[in-house]
């Protein structure tokens, strides 16, 4: 069996974090209509083609967790995209749950699903070529929500998918994500986390889930989108410091922040200042989908002509997040990076 903790420590490696490539079907073709790119089958193997081969992304990326039908597709050279992966030394993940779905009982509340079967399904995706696994919970805040009865059922089935990870060698990165959707204040942000995190590490526990052999992926701590008052970076920081070192034991090797909606340059800012107030009991990583994806997805555009202009976007906040794991981003290296 693999060693868990050694791969989770690998993910968190200093300087490098994870690239979420793991988009739905439903959620790709969002994306791909943004740019007004049609949502083939081919289109979505081309765009992770240009993400997955991106020369020297290594140095800065870790892992990519990959999607059901993205695990199974092969880069152009005919390599399978998990092979061609490894092949640069960054392990290949595997998003397994099946969506949030309404919660019954429970308006305007989720519950993820995919439960059923999923030993066997971690079992082929451990033979595709994962040595890592996702799930994603969400949690809404609005007037009356979340629920005590969303939080516990999402978290107690965090820790159901997290338990039959580790039994079939591959680390679970746990992620219960409080969405910034709202106009909800920092503060209620971080009572909500707080209690989310409360009931996911009591579950975990209770359903005898190693702390050292998994990941955490949370939200950081903010203002709802729709805040009148947006808090500053620094203090983003010192609140989602808080707040986690309250509820996340320091047997975890690694705490990897989802961007959750930020701009680019405020999730690299945000991780930059939590990391210059360090050490912390983890390692405080990366595992964004859009913060790291935007400029590429534009600059690449569809076209087979524009895949070194999307390479070298995608490098570039590759570059500037892998800065930010030991505080030496500045918001001037977005025009250019030092050599
Ligand atoms: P974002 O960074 O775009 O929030 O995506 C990360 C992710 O994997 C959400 O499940």
């Amino acid at each position: 069996m693999a060693d868990l903790n050694e791969t989770a420590r690998a993910l968190v490696a200093p300087g490098k974090g994870i690239l979420a490539a793991d988009e739905s079907t439903g959620t790709i073709t969002k994306r791909f209509d943004s740019i007004g790119v049609e949502s083939t089958e081919e289109n979505r193997r081309a765009y992770r083609d240009m993400l997955f081969t991106t020369e020297g992304a290594a140095e800065h990326i870790s892992g990519v967790i990959l999607y059901d039908e993205t695990i199974r597709q092969s880069a152009s050279d005919g390599t399978t995209f998990p092979k061609a992966l490894e092949r640069q030394g960054i392990i290949p993940g595997i998003k397994v749950d099946t969506g949030a779905k309404p919660l019954a009982n429970a308006p305007g509340e989720t519950i993820t699903e995919g439960l059923d079967g999923l030993r066997d399904r971690l079992e082929e995706y451990r033979e595709l070529g994962a040595r890592f696994a996702k799930w994603r919970a969400v949690i809404t805040i609005g007037e009356d929500i979340p629920s005590e009865y969303s939080v516990w059922t999402n978290a107690h089935a965090l820790a159901r998918y997290a338990a039959l990870c580790q039994e079939a060698g591959l680390v679970p990165i746990v992620e219960p994500e409080v969405l910034m959707d709202g106009d909800h204040t920092i503060e209620r942000s971080f009572e909500v986390t707080s209690r989310t995190l409360h009931a996911v590490f009591t579950e975990l526990r209770d359903q005898r889930v190693t702390a050292e052999d998994m990941l955490l992926k949370p939200n950081m701590v903010l203002s709802g989108y729709d805040c009148s008052e947006q808090a500053s970076d620094q203090q983003v920081a010192e609140q989602t410091l808080e707040c986690f070192r309250r509820h996340v034991p320091s047997a975890v090797p690694g705490i990897v922040f989802l961007s959750g909606g930020q701009s680019d340059e405020d999730a690299t800012a945000r991780l930059n200042t939590m990391n210059a107030m360090g050490p912390h009991p983890w390692e405080l990583s990366f595992s964004y989908g859009r913060a790291l994806q935007a400029p590429a997805l534009k600059a690449w555009g569809g076209d087979a002509a524009n895949v070194a202009a999307g390479q070298e976007a995608y490098l570039h906040r590759a570059k500037l997040n892998g800065l930010a794991r030991s505080g030496s981003y500045s918001p001037d290296m977005e025009e250019k990076v030092p050599a």
